[in-house]
C-alpha cells in the first residue's frame, strides 16, 4: 500500500478520557490529532479513554488532519484491547497508531500483525492503517535502525523526551528544554540526529517531541526552530498555543520556497532542453543535489499551503 505523504508540523496530543478536549481539537489547526490513550491517561480510566476514542472518531468533522490514537505500549495489559477496540469501533476513521516506548522491532512486529487481523476482521483495506513509533529511552535509541525498519506500516519515528530523560538520567525537569548546568551545546542533539538519520535512512518521518512548558513562548520557538533546521518534519504540541508558532517553524520561509520552485525549474531545463548537469542561477551554481534539497522544501512548502507568486 503507498502510504502518501502527510504533513505533520504539529502533532496536538488529546487526552481521550477528556471529552471537553476532544471536543475542542476538532477545529484547531494541527496537521495532526492524536487521541492519547497511554501517559495523559490515568490507568483507572483507560476503559472509559478507549469508549471516549471511538466515539470521537465515529463523530467524525476531523477535517484535513491525519487523525491518530497513541495506544499504550507492548508491553502493558492494555495494549492488545487498544488496538482491537479503536480499529475494529472507527478503523475506517482512524490513518495511523502512535505506538510509544518502543524498544525493539518485536514491538513494531507485534503490532502490524495484530493490525493485519483486525483490519481483515473489520472489512477494512489491508495495510490502512499506519504506524508512528516513539523513541524513548536508551534501549530505543540503540535499536533504533531496526525499529526503522521493522514493518511498511511505518510512517514517522517519534522522540519522546521526557520518557527519554528519565530513562537516561538527564538532570532536568521541564521536558524539551535544555538541562541546566549542561554547557556542551544541545543536549538532545545525540538523540534528534540518530532517530532523524535512521528514520530517513528507511524512507520515513521524523517528529520531535513535545516542550511541556506551556506559557514560553519563547522556549518553544527555540526548540522547535533547532528541530526544523536539522531537518526535522514536524513536533508535537499540547496546547492549543503552541501550534501558531510550531507550524510555522516547520513550514519553509516564502521566499525559501519560492527560491526552491524556481532551482527545479532551471533545473528543469538545464537537464532536459540544455542538456547540462550543473547550471548558474542567479550567482549559485546549482546541479542534482541542488535539485533534491529544492524538492524537500517545494514540498513542504506546498503542504504548508505556500504559494510561489
Ligand atoms: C512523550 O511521550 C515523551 O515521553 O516525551
Ligand atoms: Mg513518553
Amino acid at each position: 500500500m503507498d502510504r502518501g505523504y502527510r504533513p505533520r508540523r504539529s502533532c496536538l496530543a488529546v487526552p481521550a478520557s477528556s471529552s471537553r478536549f476532544l471536543a475542542k481539537a476538532r477545529d484547531l489547526p494541527a496537521d495532526e490529532v492524536f487521541l492519547d490513550l497511554e501517559d495523559a491517561v490515568a490507568p483507572a480510566a483507560k476503559d472509559e479513554a478507549r469508549e471516549n476514542a471511538v466515539a470521537a472518531l465515529r463523530a467524525g468533522g476531523w477535517g484535513a488532519k491525519a487523525v491518530a490514537v497513541r495506544v499504550n505500549d507492548a508491553t502493558t495489559p492494555w495494549a492488545y484491547q487498544d488496538v482491537i477496540s479503536v480499529v475494529s469501533g472507527a478503523g475506517g476513521a482512524l490513518d495511523v497508531l502512535v505506538l510509544p516506548k518502543v524498544t525493539s522491532a518485536a514491538h513494531v512486529s507485534w503490532l502490524d500483525l495484530l493490525l493485519g487481523q483486525v483490519e481483515q476482521a473489520a472489512g477494512l483495506a489491508a495495510g490502512r492503517i499506519g504506524i508512528e513509533a516513539q523513541i524513548e529511552d536508551a534501549a530505543g535509541l540503540a535499536a533504533v535502525e531496526a525499529i526503522a525498519a521493522a514493518s511498511p506500516r511505518l510512517e514517522a519515528l517519534v522522540f519522546g523526551p521526557a520518557d527519554f530523560m528519565a530513562s537516561i538520567g538527564m538532570r532536568s525537569l521541564t521536558v524539551g528544554a535544555q538541562p541546566p548546568g549542561y554547557a556542551g551545546g544541545d543536549a538532545y542533539h545525540y538523540a534528534l540526529m540518530r532517530i532523524l538519520v535512521a528514520a530517513r535512512a528507511a524512507g520515513l518521518q521524523a517528529i520531535d517531541g513535545p516542550y511541556l512548558r506551556v506559557h514560553d513562548a519563547e522556549g518553544l520557538r527555540a526548540a522547535a526552530a533547532s528541530a526544523a533546521a536539522l531537518g526535522f518534519d514536524g513536533k508535537w504540541v499540547v496546547h492549543p498555543a503552541q501550534i501558531p508558532e510550531v507550524n510555522s517553524a516547520f513550514s519553509p520561509s516564502p521566499g525559501d520556497y519560492a527560491r526552491a520552485v524556481r532551482i527545479l525549474d532551471a533545473y528543469e531545463r538545464a537537464t532536459t532542453a540544455d542538456r547540462r548537469g550543473a547550471v548558474m542561477l542567479g550567482d549559485e551554481m546549482i546541479d542534482e543535489a541542488s535539485r533534491k534539497m529544492a524538492q524537500v522544501v517545494a514540498a513542504k512548502g506546498r503542504a504548508a499551503g505556500l504559494d510561489a507568486g
